[in-house]
């Protein structure tokens, strides 16, 4: 549970390190130059694979987990109301935030990686602006011979972009699809921008707790790195949300 849930962190800084592209004014073109990077390298494609994997193993061991503490302990610890515990109820309750992060995981995951995979085109550009600007092409273009110009589902490369602009067809249109349209899209909507701040809210728990929760579990526990650890933890449970938590806003007001 540990290793798999510190694995997600390494996940997650990549993530939302690459994300912070989207702040950059440049009109999308490094944000979509960066997911054409992800979605075509060979090495990301594996390692999707191996993220996919980290998850089914980190949500199975908590599964485990929950079933495991039912069974020894069938009646729950007595305790006063109105007592102070002594754990916090995020501590007590990392299925549930863990839960609701999973909900949030699928609904994100139809809405970008789902979209912008199988989804329509959400414009209309030139070849030489789907070079430039990273977009990916979703129409077979056929030139004005029948020949195929441009698969779907591809990007339009230097070679390619090259060979169309000797022969003047750089200016022709194609159906495409920009991963910060998407974006930007899907952040105009209060009700979404509001969902993933509140996700970001719960992640921000579930990270705290389940941080320094794995360095104990793997035993990985010293006095002398006991307050480094908890620094860290705090740092990764707050940097990490608070960052992602501004994207939306940031869109829905700036853009
Ligand atoms: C506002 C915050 C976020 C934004 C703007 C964002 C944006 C994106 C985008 C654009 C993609 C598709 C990229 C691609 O196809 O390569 C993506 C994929 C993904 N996101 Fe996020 N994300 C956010 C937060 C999160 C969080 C909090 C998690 C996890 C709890 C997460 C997990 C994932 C996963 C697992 C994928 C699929 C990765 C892959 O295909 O390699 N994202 N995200």
């Amino acid at each position: 549970m540990g290793l798999t849930g510190l694995f997600l962190v390494s996940f997650l800084l990549v993530h939302v390190s690459g994300n912070t592209l989207l702040f950059k004014d440049d009109g999308g073109v490094a944000f979509n130059s960066y997911t054409r990077f992800m979605t075509t390298n060979s090495v990301i494609r594996v390692m999707e694979w191996v993220l996919f994997a980290g998850f089914l193993l980190h949500i199975a061991y908590a599964a485990m987990l929950t079933r495991q503490n039912n069974k020894a302990r069938p009646i729950k610890y007595a305790y006063k109301k109105g007592a102070a515990k002594s754990s916090s109820w995020f501590s007590r309750n990392m299925g549930i935030t863990g839960s609701i992060v999973l909900v949030f995981l699928v609904m994100h995951l139809v809405m970008f990686w789902g979209k912008y995979k199988f989804g329509d085109a959400t414009h209309q550009v030139t070849i030489e602006q789907a070079y430039t600007e990273a977009w990916k092409v979703k129409e077979t273009k056929m030139g004005p011979g029948g020949q195929v110009l441009i698969e779907s589902g591809t990007y339009v490369d230097y070679e390619k972009y090259s060979l169309l602009k000797e022969q003047g067809l750089a200016d022709q249109k194609v159906a495409a699809i920009s991963m910060t349209e998407v974006v930007k899209e899907s952040f105009s909507n209060i009700f979404i921008v509001i969902f993933y701040v509140l996700a970001m809210g719960l992640l921000a728990f579930h990270l705290s707790h389940g941080f320094q929760s794995a360095f104990r579990t793997l035993g990985l526990v010293h006095k002398k790195y006991t307050p480094l650890i908890q620094s860290l933890g705090y740092l990764v449970a707050v940097v990490i949300p608070l960052l992602f938590a501004l994207m939306p806003v940031y869109y829905f007001f700036v853009h």
